[in-house]
């Protein structure tokens, strides 16, 4: 019996199939993402293929150990951790515009001057339209091979041929259609299908296959979410359009960590490779100003120094608004709980904004104190120094609790000038012998008191801004 050509029903958000079409996914909850595909049945009468014999191995043995090849980028290099594998399979997501095409072009030159084969296929521009980027990046001279094709048959034909490419770019996989599918280019199962193809043609050629992918609205990678088991590492390249940062993160990761950052700056001239970032994010900081506070955080391995801004106001709406950029809004809420539990600072009739500047996305729980600063200080109208930096994890009960590598969170703020930290009390030993001076919390009530006494006095402590609770 051959191929039956059946309809099915399947979810473009998780590529979940069901006999008929619903309102709703139950399997990721996503509604109306459900359509009709096409899809190639084999009859359950087929025969059985006679299975091919292949030899098992020993787990001990000659490795090849997978030299890791630079993308000439060491940002890049960092997130991907030391390089690309090869036979390696990656996946790119980010917005539109945000630079992806760019970073991989960047990248493609970097790996064909070094005298490697880099192919960049794009689905999405014409052949003059990548020329035209190129010129401006002013990489026209590096010998990337070039094309602008969909078809996933005619792509793997064509990179069959000559010498085996060490990088092929593919953007992006959304545009990519294989015959060996009847569905739309686009949807989830064309999607699927060219993804496993191009990922089969990596792992068996040995070149390192980058997948560009499209984010959707709420961040998640439209459609192959399915894609994201089938490669070895998931990167996505993030920043607020407005802002001229660009963030490469790890998201998964098969052969290295996935909590590195690589730092870049978009500029006129394509993308720049930050390579001390705290210098970067600090750039524009005003100082004096009340509820602003500078974190000494830890991204992946490297230190990192950013500012967090608070701006705390009385509210003209009955359900104040909290806003965060940056930052877990969760972590916000617990941050205005326990300042309201235990330290008698009263939001409920205030609205609450905290920022984090440069448009970057802070996910190391260190930052709660320094976070709790920014929004006393506002409150309180009370400017911290300014050559001060704070970290320190807020536990539910207002303790402050220690936060791993404070001694490289201090060397970072020390090297850029500042004077002062204030750290957590029982994490004080592992400060090490930085020369800055330490304040030592061991509760949030003390840092509050603190900063409150700083205030001006129509604010200070007791007053009707900021009003302790009598216990
Ligand atoms: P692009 O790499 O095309 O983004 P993506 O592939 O993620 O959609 O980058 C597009 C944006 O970057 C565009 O708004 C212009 C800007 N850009 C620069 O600012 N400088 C440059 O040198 C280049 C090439 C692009
Ligand atoms: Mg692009």
């Amino acid at each position: 019996m051959g191929a039956r050509h059946v309809a099915s029903f399947v979810c473009q958000n998780c590529g979940a199939t069901y006999g008929r079409w619903q309102g709703k996914c139950d399997a990721c909850g996503e509604w109306n993402t459900i359509t009709a595909e096409s899809t190639d049945l084999r009859g359950p009468g087929r025969m059985p293929r006679k299975g091919r014999l292949f030899a098992l191995q020993p787990l001990g043995g000659d490795t090849r150990q997978a030299p890791r090849l630079s993308s000439g980028l060491d940002e890049f290099d960092r997130v991907i951790g030391g390089g690309f594998v090869r036979g390696s399979a990656l996946l790119l997501g980010g917005d539109p515009g945000i630079g992806k095409s760019t970073l991989l072009i960047e990248a493609a030159a970097a790996l064909a001057r070094a005298g490697h084969r880099a192919i960049y296929i794009s689905g999405e521009e014409a052949v003059a339209q990548v020329r035209l980027r190129a010129e401006r990046l002013n990489l026209s001279k590096a010998p990337v091979e070039l094309a602008a094709e969909t078809s996933v048959e005619d792509i793997l034909a064509t990179l069959s041929e000559g010498a085996t490419p060490r990088l092929v770019v593919i953007d992006s996989i959304q545009t990519m259609w294989t015959d060996t599918v009847d569905s739309a280019p686009g949807t989830v199962t064309q999607v699927r299908g060219a993804s496993q193809a191009l990922i089969r043609f990596a792992k068996r050629s040995g070149a390192t296959v980058i997948l560009v992918g499209h984010v959707t609205k709420d961040g998640q990678i439209a459609g192959p979410r399915v894609v994201e088991h089938m490669v070895d590492a998931v990167l996505s390249f993030e920043g607020e359009g407005w802002h001229q940062f660009r963030i490469l993160r790890a998201v998964k990761n098969r052969f290295g960590p996935t909590d590195e950052i690589g730092v870049f700056e978009m500029t006129g001239a394509g993308l720049r490779q930050v390579t001390n970032p705290s210098e970067l994010f600090l750039s524009d900081r005003d100082l004096g100003v009340p509820g602003t506070a500078v974190f000494a955080g830890i991204e992946g391995t490297r230190p990192l120094l950013v500012e967090i801004q608070a701006l705390v106001a009385p509210s003209v709406l009955g359900t104040p608004r909290r806003a965060v950029v940056g930052w877990d809004q969760n972590r916000l809420s617990m941050i205005l709980a326990v300042l309201e539990a235990h330290c008698g600072v009263r939001l409920g009739t205030h609205d609450v904004y905290l920022n984090v500047a440069g448009g970057l996305r802070i996910q190391d729980p260190a930052c709660d104190l320094a976070a709790a600063a920014a929004l006393v200080s506002s409150l309180a109208n009370a400017p911290l120094p300014p050559d001060a930096v704070y970290f320190g994890e807020v536990s539910l009960s207002g303790g402050v609790r220690p936060v791993p590598q404070g001694a490289a969170r201090l060397k970072e703020a020390a090297k850029l000038g500042f004077a002062r930290a204030v750290v957590p009390e029982a994490g004080r030993e592992q400060a090490g012998d930085a020369p800055l001076a330490l304040n030592a919390v061991g509760a949030l009530t003390s840092l509050v008191a603190d900063i409150a006494a700083r205030g001006t006095p129509t604010t200070r402590l007791g007053q009707n801004r900021l009003a302790r609770q009598d216990g």
